[in-house]
């Protein structure tokens, strides 16, 4: 479980992150919602430690993250920030293996090699193993950092916009990833989304933010309707069941 407990982030005066309580338990997808500039990248970038907090705390399965070393915190948890960018030349097999050096520190075993093909074949990645990275589309780029998250094997997964880039086919084949490694590998995902059908299909539970505060958040079923949404985006959205999943109509 992540416990987010009066978590403040500020720029100048203005928080950015309100005073956040919100408790994400462990195992299955939880999904964050909400408009450009909600506080969403703020607040999954604090539990990683990648910004520091003005107030409150953050544990991962009862562990301060304040408390934690560097180390132990990357074999616990990983992140996927919204924007990557590397000035290093690597070829995708490089950066998916940097993705072991928690586990490896630098000298790869079997089993690192092991995580690093698997996560390169899930991702889709065989045929651009040995490419460098400027060498490959938006959404080819994508892929290969989420198969370096992913190939780090933490109990804690953390994806800002993973969906970023990526055509029908292969959205639809990360969020069946995303959901075996919660299924079957019992892992704790946490994603940023824009596309509210695909939280809808996919999330077990979604945390709504708007303006640095969580304003609503449950499950699919209950997020999922034309009032919250409304409150959340601004827009009208129709809210339809379709094949058993609360889907929203928001252009016309
Ligand atoms: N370094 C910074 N200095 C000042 N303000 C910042 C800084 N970083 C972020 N902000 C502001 O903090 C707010 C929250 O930003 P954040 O990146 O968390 O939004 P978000 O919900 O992830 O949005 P998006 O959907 O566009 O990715 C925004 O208003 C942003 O302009
Ligand atoms: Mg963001």
């Amino acid at each position: 479980m992540i416990d987010i407990a009066g978590v403040t982030k500020k720029y100048g005066t203005v928080a950015v992150v309100d005073d956040v309580d919100l408790l994400i338990p462990a195992g299955g997808i939880t999904s964050i919602i909400g408009a450009n500039g909600a506080g969403k990248s703020t607040l999954i970038s604090m539990v990683s430690r990648l910004l520091t907090t003005e107030t409150g705390t953050i544990t991962v399965d009862g562990h301060d993250i304040a408390a934690t070393r560097s180390g132990e915190l990357a074999r616990r948890l990983a992140i996927l920030r919204q924007e990557n960018h590397l000035a290093a030349r690597l070829t995708v097999r490089d950066l998916v293996a940097f993705g072991r050096y928690p586990h490896s520190r630098g000298r790869l075993t079997t089993v690192d090699r092991e995580h690093i093909d698997r996560a390169m074949d899930y991702l889709d990645l065989g045929d651009f193993t040995d490419r460098y990275l400027d060498e490959l589309s938006g959404g080819q780029r994508q892929r290969a950092f989420v198969a370096m998250v992913l190939c780090q094997d933490t109990d804690y997964v953390l994806l800002d916009e993973p969906l970023n880039n990526l055509d029908m086919r292969h959205a639809v084949a990360m969020m069946r990833i995303l959901r075996r490694a919660a299924d079957e590998l019992g892992k704790t995902v946490v994603m940023v989304v824009h596309d509210i059908n695909f939280a809808s299909t996919y999330s077990d539970h979604i945390v709504a933010m708007k303006d640095g505060r969580v304003v609503h958040q449950g499950p699919p079923s209950v997020v999922i309707h034309a009032e919250p949404l409304r409150d959340i985006f601004g827009i009208d959205v129709t809210v339809h069941e379709i094949d058993g999943h609360r889907i929203g109509v928001y252009y016309s």
